[in-house]
């Protein structure tokens, strides 16, 4: 028997218990005649005695352990004389009788401790002793529980879980596939799966009515804080529904998640905004709605006043940063300095302050006159103390250049609560998105959402304008999933794909398989996708998704700890029938 108890399991109660105890030696400290050893496994930390006058032998051995060895002890579990209410084991200790050691350590890189001293390409090498750290470790305990959570109450609403292939075929919609090449098929590819939509949807003909699959999804794109080239994704389906009855579970799922998990209580049904709105509002169709700073249009009362920037702009949108009109010179051009980065690419920014005294100072006071701006002010509900941030351009950049202002503002002003939570549906997508590089339509979702019925006249005159059955779920300014009602008609999804630009043979090559199987009975259907891993942050209150998932990837896509990607060898890509041809 390697151990009676756990690390975090001994109390008052076990007190006079002889017990065994197994894991790694966290630290371990010398008190004159006394060694004490803080003990650590998955449950917690318990703090071990030796005592060099009782047993001098076993205290030599005992100073001698090394940080993260493992080792196995027996001994009486004590009351201590100095509790340590920090910790749940801190009000006893046990006195070891006896010592085995299980397996040396060398000395970890990095301290195993809450606060570590190692960087994070060092502990992104050594994933599996930054998993030894409790931080770390709870995020993944969070996440067990979230799954488990997400299981319970999918299976009490009757969902089904069905396994989908990994090996598929590639599609050109989406982001870039991985691709697998197939030994058997030489010069033949797989593809993993960005998602399993398409299976799902065939789970819908095939009668399974309510389908649900904790799954990995794999996409080649750049990757940022809340991008995994591997991410999971909670992903369902159901027949014979509306676009409510999906909201109506879903908002549940959501519901219940934080209940369980964080002890937070939604009240009331999820606010709903369009996407239309939601652009118009916040330039971003995942707003963080924890705070206002909603965008105000100045175009009109800008403009013809000999301003040549605002003149030759599309859209000037403002920002009412309340109580902020103390901002120094140099706040404000760091501001600018950060609203000109590449990132967010803006040309510059025109500041107005409401100050206290009751007079206007802006930074374009040579081409508005103080009734001019007062008039601003009235618009955005400027106050005295109030400072108003103005940016330019055309509408689309403006707004998306904005949006990032204000998000930055509301990082700022400390508006961006993490222990807040504001969920939002964001409803009514436009169908397509017009790509001016390609001069083509892609579908904005995929190009299985449905159409709304009462816009699909506009199919041959203004494609553009058509609205989808397309929903999200936003949260704190993420996006946390999305689906939509499906197409289920062949000829409505033939002349979907007719519409993103494939030929008749393209969408049977690619999507035959789906438009064949629409042939024999499928029922109206539709469904939604999380990404688990955004979901565990976001409830966590963190914006990066990494520190969620047990192996992630580096920022270029790498696994640093094993080494991946990495070459082949010359007998694999033979067998591949591969020659490379690298430039
Ligand atoms: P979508 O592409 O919106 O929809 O993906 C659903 C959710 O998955 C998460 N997500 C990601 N998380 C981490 N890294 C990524 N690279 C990544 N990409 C997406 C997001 C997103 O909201 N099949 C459809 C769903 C449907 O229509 O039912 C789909 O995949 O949280």
């Amino acid at each position: 028997m390697y151990r009676s108890h756990t690390c975090g399991e001994l109390r008052q109660e076990n007190i006079q218990q002889t017990v065994t105890l197994s894991g790694w030696v966290q630290r371990s400290r010398d008190l004159g005649g006394m060694t004490f050893i803080d003990l650590r496994d998955r449950y917690g930390m318990t703090q071990l005695v030796f005592n060099l006058e009782d047993n001098s032998e076993l205290c030599m051995q005992a100073r001698k352990l090394g940080r993260e060895f493992v080792i196995q002890v027996e001994g009486t579990v004590i009351e201590r004389s100095s509790k340590n209410k920090n910790m749940p084991t801190g009000d006893v200790e046990i006195v070891v009788t006896s010592l085995r050691i299980l397996n040396g350590s060398k000395t970890p890189p990095f301290t195993i401790e809450d606060d570590t001293d190692g960087g994070e390409e060092l502990r992104a090498k050594y994933r599996y002793l930054d998993l030894r750290r409790n931080a770390v470790l709870q995020k993944l305990k969070l996440r067990n529980k979230v799954a488990l959570e997400t299981r319970k109450y999918l299976d009490n609403e009757g969902f089904m879980d069905v396994e989908t292939p990994y090996l598929i075929k590639s599609t050109p919609e989406g982001a870039r596939d991985f691709v697998v090449p197939s030994r058997m098929n030489g010069g033949e590819f797989y593809a993993l799966p960005q998602s399993p939509q398409t299976f799902k949807q065939l789970l819908m003909v095939s009668g399974i009515d309510r389908y649900y699959q904790i799954v990995k999804c794999f996409r080649d794109e750049d990757l940022r804080a809340d991008r995994q080239p591997e991410f999971t994704q909670i992903d369902c389906e159901m027949a014979f529904v509306e676009q409510e009855d999906i909201l109506n579970t879903f908002e549940g799922m959501i519901k219940h998640l934080f209940q369980e998990v964080k002890n937070v209580t939604f009240d009331g049904a999820f606010p709903r905004m369009t996407y239309a709105d939601a652009m118009h509002k916040y330039g971003s169709d995942k707003p963080d709605i924890r705070f206002e700073l909603e965008f105000v249009y100045l175009t009109e009362l800008a403009q013809n006043k000999g301003f040549s920037i605002f003149d030759n702009s599309e859209a000037v949108i403002a920002i009412n940063a309340k109580d902020c009109s103390e901002y120094t010179r140099k706040q404000l051009d760091a501001l600018t300095d950060w609203v000109k980065r590449p990132q967010i690419g803006a040309s510059g920014m025109v500041y107005v302050k409401f100050n206290n005294d009751g007079t206007i100072k802006s930074s374009v006071d040579k081409f508005y006159s103080q009734e001019d701006l007062q008039a601003w002010g009235k618009l955005a509900h400027a106050e005295k103390g109030d400072l108003l941030l103005v940016l330019s351009g055309t509408l689309e950049k403006t707004r998306k250049q904005m949006n990032e202002l204000r998000l930055h503002m509301g990082d700022e002003l400390g508006l961006r609560n993490p222990n807040v939570f504001k969920p939002l549906w964001v409803m009514d997508f436009p169908l397509l998105e017009w790509d001016e590089d390609s001069q083509r339509f892609f579908a904005m979702h995929h190009p299985f959402t449905s159409p709304k019925a009462e816009d699909l006249h506009l199919i041959d005159s203004a494609p553009g304008d058509i609205r989808a059955n397309a929903y999200d779920l936003a949260m704190n300014g993420v996006e946390l999933g999305g689906g939509s009602i499906r197409i289920h008609d062949r000829e409505l999804q033939s002349r979907m794909f007719d519409l993103l630009g494939f030929s008749k043979e393209d969408a049977l090559a690619q999507f035959g398989f789906l438009m064949n199987a629409f042939e024999f009975g499928a029922p109206p259907h539709g469904g939604l996708a999380f990404g688990l891993d955004r979901l565990v942050a976001t409830m966590d209150g963190s914006d990066s998704i990494r520190d969620y998932i047990a192996f992630p990837k580096n920022n270029s896509g790498r696994d640093v700890m094993i080494d991946a990607p990495s070459p082949l060898d010359e007998s694999q890509l033979k067998e591949l029938q591969i020659t490379l041809d690298l430039k």
